[in-house]
């Protein structure tokens, strides 16, 4: 296992359950503290075998991190355990100062609204029109509203300007099942920004888009690391994808992690070892039970 560089865990909630505040250090990338940080992670689902073992993982704010690893590697649920959606056995995740293995109570809901998601399947709501979608992304701080009228012109102004930040605000009266699948994509990333995340989590968001949709996705994700200095972790199962779009790889083999590094020191023989067939590289080591 190849451990990613070490670095001092992001600071606990504040008293008052808010994101720890990051001060400036000697960490690449960015200088900046990381905004999620996990140490030695173990997870199992119910009584069944470790699907992540030993899980060392940092983001830092204006990366894109690509997460890669065969079907079954944990990508999925390394992603869930930062949002507390995964069964943490042991070891520390802590997301914008919140430390997930031991949340106060309250303090898992602000978690993940602080958290954009992005799904292969987009996860729109498809009788709605592209605007309501981008606005639910405001619901967390929008207080009891209803659908339809419910939402302040403020978040109107602020979703069209997130539609036209992503291309199509022409589309916004649309009904989002009317959209091509990069259109809806770009409005499930529009929806993630309208919650002003700390970090955006894309599992698989360009597996269901064709070569050049793939290609503006990954661009426009990585633009938002970038310019709103947000971490982006994204898992995909293209390497030249990976290799074109992100500033570091994590490979996940058996929920371990077997390569993490710059991707600029990267290239395709490197990440074949996250992909080896399990009959010919297993043997007892690689047992996770
Ligand atoms: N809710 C669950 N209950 C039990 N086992 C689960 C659950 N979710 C995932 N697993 C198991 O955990 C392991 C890792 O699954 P995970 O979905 O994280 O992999 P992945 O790398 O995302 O795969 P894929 O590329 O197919 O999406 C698999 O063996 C899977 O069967
Ligand atoms: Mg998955």
């Amino acid at each position: 296992m190849i451990a990613p560089a070490k670095a001092s865990p992001a600071g606990g909630p504040t008293p008052a359950g808010g994101p720890a505040q990051h001060t400036q250090s000697t960490h690449e990338p960015g200088n900046a503290l990381p905004l999620v940080s996990v140490r030695d992670l173990a997870v199992a689902y119910g009584t069944g075998p470790l699907v992540l073992d030993g899980v060392d993982l940092d983001l830092f704010p204006r990366e894109m991190v690509a997460l890669l690893g065969s079907s079954g590697s944990g990508k999925s649920t390394l992603m869930k355990s930062l949002t507390g959606f995964a069964p943490i056995s042991s070891g520390s995740v802590r997301v914008a100062g919140y430390d997930l293995a031991n949340l106060r109570r309250g303090q898992l809901r602000d978690v993940r609204a602080s958290v954009g998601q992005v799904f292969q399947q987009f996860n729109l709501v498809g009788r709605l029109s592209v605007l309501t979608n981008v606005l639910t992304g405001a619901l967390h701080d929008a207080g009891p509203i209803n659908l339809v009228g419910g939402f302040t012109s403020a978040h109107r102004k602020r979703a069209l300007e997130l539609l036209d930040r992503v291309g199509i605000a022409h589309k916004a009266k649309d009904d989002a099942r009317s959209l091509s699948g990069g259109q809806q994509q770009r409005v499930a990333i529009a929806r993630a920004l309208m919650q002003q995340p700390k970090l955006i989590l894309a599992d698989e968001p360009v597996a269901s888009l064709d070569p050049k949709m793939s290609h503006q996705v990954l661009d426009l994700l990585r633009g938002i690391a970038r310019e709103d200095g947000i971490p982006v972790l994204v898992s995909l199962h293209v390497m030249p994808l990976a290799l074109e779009h992100s500033d570091r790889i994590i490979g996940l083999r058996h929920g371990e992690v077997l390569v993490s590094d710059s991707t600029e020191r990267l290239d395709e023989s490197a990440l074949e070892p996250i992909y080896a067939h399990d009959d010919e590289g297993a043997s007892d080591d690689d047992d996770l039970v």
